[in-house]
């Protein structure tokens, strides 16, 4: 109980706070849920309060995904229990069960969490992701690509079967909740980055 489910409902809750309804609320008091894309997340914070207050939340909730990892780290030593807490913690940035379970995509938790965990696979997927969105100017490809890259990379780095399960999972999470970005991009009519629309 101690090493497996404290820490994953603790990493749960901490992946419920929400920075860009935070940071929306305290600077504009706007729900962001009701902005831009209506994502909780970075990109929209981005596109709906600017640059600065963007970045500013991306490193946030990339150091709430840290976080988690780190909270589990004190509970269970074990790699895939450190992976199990990012999970929560993304879970919990998507389903906040502070705002009535409607939050963002989940993509700079997982950046949190897959950079301490797996450097060089999040090295490789984060060039990968920025080129393809200075390329392109879409976000949500980048997201895709980096969360889709990291466990074809640990694969190709001979990790662990339940690693590579678990990152697939991420994977699988962020495919999800990015199923209208997905439409969206395939009739052309994706968003592209952009502050203040
Ligand atoms: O990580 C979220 C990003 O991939 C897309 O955000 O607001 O454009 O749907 P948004």
């Amino acid at each position: 109980l101690l090493t497996w489910v404290l820490p994953t409902i603790l990493s749960y809750f901490i992946g419920s706070i929400s920075f860009s309804y935070l940071v929306a609320r305290y600077l504009k008091g706007i729900d962001i849920r009701s902005h831009g894309s209506g994502n909780a997340g970075a990109t929209n914070t981005l596109r709906v309060l600017g640059k600065v207050p963007g970045i500013a939340v991306f490193f946030l909730d990339v150091f709430k995904g840290m976080g988690a990892v780190g909270i589990g780290a004190l509970f269970n030593s074990s790699e895939v229990g450190l992976v199990v807490c990012g999970i929560a913690a993304i879970v919990g940035h998507n389903w906040p069960i502070f705002l009535r379970f409607r939050g963002g995509k989940g993509v700079a938790t997982t950046v949190g969490v897959t950079a301490l965990l797996f450097f060089y696979a999040a090295l490789i997927s984060g060039i990968l992701a920025i080129l393809f969105i200075i390329l392109t100017r879409y976000v949500s490809l980048g997201s895709l690509i980096y969360t889709i890259s990291i466990p074809v990379i640990l694969l190709l780095m001979n990790q662990s079967s339940s690693i590579i399960w678990l990152t697939t999972v991420i994977a699988v999470l962020a495919i999800y909740q990015h199923r209208q970005n997905i439409t969206n991009l395939v009739k052309g009519q994706e968003r592209k980055i952009s502050s203040r629309e």
